[in-house]
C-alpha cells in the first residue's frame, strides 16, 4: 500500500521536482546527464529506453512524447529525431558528445526490436522440403557437421547420427521454423570445430542428448529472452558503436543477395553460446539421463537469466 502511495508521489510529483532541483544545480536535463556520462554500451541506452516509456500516458507533456517517439523511432528517421529531441530541449546542437550518443541509443534500440521482426519473421516460417533452398541449408548442415560421410538419400536413418529423431528432419524444427535451421547451420559454419566437438560428445554413451533436437530446443530460449527483452544490455554491449559497413554482411542465397543485419548474427552466434554453454553445464551436472532433460534444461535457463542480469554483460563463445 504504502509503497504504492510513494510510487505513485515519486513518478507523478517529486521526480519532477528533484529533475528540476538537478537541472538547477547542474544546468543539464536528464537526458543529458544520462548520456553525457562515462557509462557506454547497454546502461546508456536501457536509461533511454525507459526514459521514453517511463510516464504514465495521460500526463505526457509535449518534450516527453518527442522523447517517446525517439524509442520508437526507425533506423532511417534516427539523425532527424536526433535534432528534433535536442531542439526540443533546448540542447545545443554544437554538443557533439550528446548527439552522437543519443545517436548511438536510438539506433541500438531500434535495432533491437527490428531483430526481434527478424527473427519472428525466421520463425513463422514452417519447414517445407519442397522449398529448395530449404532442403540445401539441410544437406549444407550435415555437410558441415559430418564431413567425412556422405548422406545416402535424404529420407534416411542417418540423421539420426546429428541428432534428429527419425528419419526426415523436416517433423523437428516445430515451432521454431526455419529459425532453428538457420541457428543450426551458421553455428556450424563459424564455429565448426566447436560444434563438431560438441556434436561428438552428444554421442557420449552416459550422458549423450540429441544434437539437433537440442539446439532446436536451445534456439526457443534464445527466442524467448529476445522477445521479453532480457537480451538487451548483451546485444548493447556487442553492438556498441554505430553501424558501419561491416555491420552488414552480405551473403549470396542463391539468385538473391540476402542482407543480414549484423545484430542477426549476434542473435545467431547468442544460440551458438547457449549450445555450447549447455553441452559443459550438462556434462558437470552429470544427469542419470535425458528423461531430466527438462529439469536441466530450466536450471540453465535460470543461470543464463541472472547473467543477462548485469549491464556490463558481454556473452560470447571466446570467454
Ligand atoms: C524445449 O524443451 C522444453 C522442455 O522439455 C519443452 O517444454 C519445449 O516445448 C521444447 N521446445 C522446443 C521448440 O522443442
Amino acid at each position: 500500500m504504502w509503497a504504492h502511495v510513494w510510487g505513485f508521489l515519486y513518478s507523478n510529483y517529486f521526480r519532477f521536482w528533484l529533475k528540476w532541483i538537478l537541472r538547477l544545480l547542474t544546468g543539464k536535463c536528464e537526458l543529458q546527464r544520462l548520456l553525457g556520462g562515462a557509462e557506454a554500451g547497454a546502461r546508456r541506452t536501457l536509461s533511454v529506453g525507459n526514459g521514453g516509456a517511463g510516464a504514465g500516458a495521460a500526463r505526457l507533456s509535449r518534450k516527453r512524447r518527442v522523447l517517446r517517439n525517439a524509442v520508437h523511432v526507425e533506423e532511417a528517421e534516427v539523425e532527424k529525431c536526433v535534432r528534433d529531441v535536442m531542439k526540443e530541449k533546448n540542447i545545443e546542437q554544437k554538443d557533439t558528445g550528446f548527439k552522437t550518443n543519443l545517436h548511438i541509443s536510438l539506433l541500438q534500440i531500434s535495432g533491437y526490436k527490428k531483430l526481434y521482426l527478424n527473427v519472428e519473421n525466421l520463425r513463422k516460417v514452417p519447414y517445407d522440403s519442397e522449398n529448395e533452398e530449404h532442403e540445401e541449408q539441410l544437406i549444407e548442415l550435415w555437410n558441415l557437421l559430418m564431413p567425412q560421410e556422405t548422406l545416402r538419400s535424404r529420407i534416411s536413418k542417418q540423421w539420426c547420427d546429428i541428432g534428429f529423431q527419425g528419419d526426415d528432419p523436416k517433423t523437428d524444427f516445430r515451432g521454431m521454423g526455419l529459425l532453428g535451421l538457420v541457428n543450426l547451420v551458421y553455428f556450424s559454419k563459424h564455429y565448426t570445430n566447436e560444434a563438431r566437438q560438441i556434436l561428438s560428445r552428444s554421442n557420449h554413451p552416459k550422458l549423450g542428448y540429441s544434437y539437433a533436437i537440442v539446439g532446436i530446443n536451445l534456439t526457443e530460449m534464445a527466442y524467448s529472452l529476445l522477445k521479453n527483452g532480457a537480451l538487451k544490455a548483451h546485444l548493447y554491449n556487442m553492438v556498441s558503436g554505430l553501424p558501419q559497413l561491416e555491420h552488414f554482411h552480405q551473403f549470396y542465397c542463391k539468385h538473391e543477395v540476402v542482407e543480414v543485419v549484423f545484430a542477426d548474427l549476434y542473435f545467431i552466434f547468442f544460440t551458438g553460446y547457449l549450445v555450447y554453454e549447455f553441452d559443459k553445464f550438462w556434462f558437470e551436472e552429470e544427469p542419470e539421463s535425458i528423461m531430466h532433460f527438462n529439469h536441466y534444461r530450466e536450471k540453465f535457463h535460470e543461470k543464463i537469466k541472472g547473467l543477462l542480469l548485469d549491464y556490463n554483460v558481454v556473452l560470447t563463445l571466446q570467454d
